[in-house]
This record gives C-alpha cells, sequence and structure tokens, in this order.
C-alpha cells in the first residue's frame, strides 16, 4: 500500500481494569507496538478517567510504547509528571493550549516524543504551523470523552489532507487517528493516510489477544 510503518495502539480505556495486566499482555504478545493511554480530566472532556499513579504500573509490566493522551486542561502544568511516570509519547490537544510552541517545546525537551492532537470541530490548518516541532498528530475521528463511539466520516478528508501536506513538505510526522475505528473501516482510514491507529472498544473484550492479532494483520499487511 505504502511505506509508511502502520502502528496499531490500543487504547486501555476500553479494558477491564480488574484484570489490566493481563489485557496489556495479551495486546503485547497479539503484536501491539504501542498502548494508548487515554487521561481525562472531567473539564477538557465530560469526564473523568486515570492517570499518573496507572501509567507508573502499567510502565512496569510492558516494554510497549505509551502513548499518552492528554484530554486536559493547562496540560503544560503535567507534562513532565507523566514523562517521569513513563510516558514515551505526549499528545496535547491544539484547544488547550495559549502557547503551543511553548508547551511543545517542553514536551520535546523531557526527552519524549511530541504529540499535537485536533477535536474533529477543529480545523486540520491548526496544526500546520507545529508541523517541524511534532512527532505525531492526532487526528481525533470521534469528540473525545469517551470510548464505543460512531467514527465521524467528516474526519477523513482532515487526515488525507494532512497526509498531503506532510508528504509533500517531507515532514517525518506520524498521523495517528483515534476514535470509532473497527473492522469495517481500517482499511480506508489507512488509505486516507493514518498510520498510528488507535483502537479500544474493538480490541478489548473477551478476545483481546486474536483481536489484536486480526487488525496487527491488517496494519502490516
Ligand atoms: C476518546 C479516546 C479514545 C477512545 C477510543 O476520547 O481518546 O482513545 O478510547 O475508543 P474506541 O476505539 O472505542 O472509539
Ligand atoms: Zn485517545
Amino acid at each position: 500500500m505504502n511505506n509508511r510503518k502502520n502502528i496499531l495502539s490500543p487504547s486501555i480505556l476500553a479494558a477491564d481494569f480488574a484484570k489490566l495486566g493481563k489485557e496489556i499482555e495479551e495486546t503485547n504478545r497479539g503484536g501491539a507496538e504501542y498502548l494508548h493511554f487515554d487521561v481525562m480530566d472531567g473539564v477538557f472532556v465530560p469526564s473523568i478517567s486515570f492517570g499518573m499513579p496507572v501509567l507508573q504500573s502499567v510502565r512496569k509490566i510492558t516494554n510497549q510504547v505509551l502513548d499518552v493522551h492528554l484530554m486536559i486542561t493547562e496540560p503544560e502544568r503535567y507534562v513532565e509528571e507523566f514523562a517521569r511516570c513513563g510516558a514515551d509519547i505526549i499528545t496535547v490537544h491544539f484547544e488547550t493550549l495559549k502557547y503551543p510552541e511553548k508547551v511543545l517545546k517542553q514536551i520535546r525537551d523531557l526527552g519524549v516524543k511530541v504529540g499535537l492532537s485536533v477535536n474533529p470541530e477543529t480545523s486540520i490548518h491548526a496544526v500546520e504551523p507545529y508541523l517541524d516541532m511534532v512527532d505525531m498528530v492526532l487526528v481525533m475521528t470521534v469528540r473525545p470523552g469517551f470510548g464505543g463511539q460512531k467514527y465521524i466520516d467528516y474526519c477523513t478528508d482532515k487526515v488525507k489532507y494532512l497526509r498531503g501536506i506532510i508528504d509533500e513538505k517531507g515532514y517525518n510526522v506520524d498521523i495517528e487517528v483515534d476514535g470509532g475505528i473497527n473492522k469495517t473501516n481500517l482499511k480506508m482510514i489507512l488509505e486516507a493516510g493514518a498510520n498510528v491507529i488507535v483502537m479500544g472498544s474493538a480490541v478489548f473484550g473477551e478476545n483481546t489477544y486474536e483481536n489484536t492479532v486480526q487488525f496487527n494483520e491488517i496494519l502490516k499487511a
């Protein structure tokens, strides 16, 4: 299809937290290189999820790349601690940043990878000035806040547009998509140009291992 590296990032928001270690081990064994970690503050998004102590525990049990998605206001107050707790990638939302350059640089200086995210309603043009400061752009494909929502179709065009800009200008930037991705739309999203694929409810459940293997095969095809 192309020579980009496609990566699966299962979102543990959809895991059974009473057996989180086992669920993570199944995604690791199934070949998921990343693990997506959704932090929600009840302010930027309506719900509250989990934070540093959980990340610290997860760090101890896996070598997967910990892909931390901060759905929180004033992320600059917390990025240092998330890096200390084991994040490998820290993604902040454009909508939460007063001085984007400053926060992106702050993350870079912590020695972790830098991600910048946009909500479905936010124009993709918002990220263009920062493409030389980030490793990844996360294009939200649902309104952030909950797992298990339906993919918003118009977000596909944002991914296509961004892939065009990145390739044309030669940036080394991954495109991550997050929300409502499942086996019916996965190939379409890869073809649009995304290469880091978050999947929550489609991966976790009775067959976490088998689901991971199945989706990873599609990504690696
Ligand atoms: C939504 C989160 C997502 C969510 C994806 O706010 O950022 O990572 O867990 O879950 P699914 O794949 O179930 O839509
Ligand atoms: Zn997420």
